[in-house]
């Protein structure tokens, strides 16, 4: 056998491996995935979430984290968005929904009437595909990076309170503990950095972060100037209170956020352990410093969340109703 007959053999070998065991979900995601059926998706999702981040800045916090949550319960699926009906309580209601701000769901509702509005699109984009769109734009629309975001995903069928239990991080999670949830995502180490970042906008409850300012002694970790300011705003945990998570830049998308770590002035235990363990310090203070290299971590990590327990063929459809299934 000739050498070329023999790479030849090799090859359609390991394709003959390929099509035995795909890659799953991720492999049928792809840019431009509307180009076909509604190419003006993009500017269209664009738009509405312009209008909307003009109106009020906490769409930019609330449709990100609604991304987060929806991809870490049973799958970038937007089942995070059906309402609790006829005795199932969804997803949303959920304690650990940690209060996701409304706006979230409004921005992907208003998005999915404007996509729906143009007669060519009606129907034909996901509530899950929209909602990663606006999350992109949000991002950018707040300073941070602007990227190409992957598409083709379905809206799960599913959505149930009980689902949610254990898939979300806590806030006083520790380096191992935020390790191995996302790892069950297969997020890694670096993943997990990146997207925490988030957390260089919005707000938080007081009682997500109580037990680091209001102990005897307070948590070591913390910022003497800050806990005394985060005492006097909490007012005891008063629940109507919100404060900002990034005290420094709090509606700007941008690496602030592990500046502040190094100075002590991340909110939450989860936040803080990313600089005060030495596994995870290195990657923190390279991103204080460098916002390109950030920016780039985050976006391969926001790729990554995306494609996490995407749904096709009979796993989903495209929902009428964001809010509701077909
Ligand atoms: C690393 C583990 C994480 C933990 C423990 C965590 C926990 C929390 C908690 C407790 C809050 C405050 C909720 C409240 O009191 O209302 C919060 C807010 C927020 N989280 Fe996270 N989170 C994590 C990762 C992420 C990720 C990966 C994202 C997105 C990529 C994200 C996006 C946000 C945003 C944007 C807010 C502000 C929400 C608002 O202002 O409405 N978080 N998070
Ligand atoms: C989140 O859950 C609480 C109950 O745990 C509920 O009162 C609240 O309305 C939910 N938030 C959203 C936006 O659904
Ligand atoms: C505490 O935070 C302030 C800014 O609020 C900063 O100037 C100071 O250096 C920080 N202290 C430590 C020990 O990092």
């Amino acid at each position: 056998m000739g050498k070329l007959s023999y790479i030849l053999l090799v090859w359609s070998l390991s394709l003959c491996l390929l099509c035995l065991f795909p890659i799953p979900s991720s492999a049928q995601l792809k840019q431009n995935y509307y180009a076909n059926v509604c190419p003006n998706v993009e500017s269209i999702v664009r738009n509405v979430v312009k209008t909307k981040f003009q109106q009020t800045f906490v769409t930019v916090p609330a449709t990100l984290r609604l991304f987060f949550h929806d991809c870490f319960v049973q799958g970038c699926d937007a089942s995070v968005i059906i309402a609790s009906a006829g005795g199932n309580t969804a997803e949303k209601d959920h304690p650990d929904n940690l209060s996701l701000a409304g706006d979230g769901f409004d921005t992907v509702i208003k998005a999915k009437a404007a996509v729906d509005a143009v007669p060519a699109c009606k129907n034909k984009v996901s509530c899950a595909d929209i909602l990663a769109m606006a999350t992109r734009d949000v991002i950018a629309l707040s300073g941070g990076p602007s990227y190409a975001v992957e598409l083709g995903r379905l809206d799960g069928l599913s959505s149930t309170s009980a689902s949610v239990n254990g898939k979300l991080p806590q806030p006083t999670f520790n380096l191992n503990q935020l390790n191995s949830i996302f790892a069950a995502h297969g997020l890694t180490q670096t993943d997990m950095i990146a997207l925490s970042a988030a957390h260089t906008l919005g707000f938080s409850h007081c009682s997500k972060f109580a037990n680091r300012i209001y102990g005897n002694p307070v948590d070591p970790t913390i910022n003497k100037t800050y806990v005394g300011q985060l005492q006097a705003m909490c007012e005891d945990v008063d629940p109507r209170i919100a404060i900002n998570m990034d005290p420094i830049t709090p509606r700007k998308f941008d690496n602030v956020y592990y500046k502040n770590l190094q100075q002590g002035l991340g909110l939450f235990t989860s936040d803080q352990i990313l600089f005060t363990d030495q596994r995870s310090r290195p990657t923190v203070n390279a991103w204080a410093t460098s916002s390109t290299a950030f920016e780039k971590a985050f976006v391969t990590a926001m790729t990554k969340l995306g494609r996490v327990g995407v749904k096709t063929g009979k796993n989903g459809n495209i929902r009428r109703d964001c809010g509701a299934f077909n």
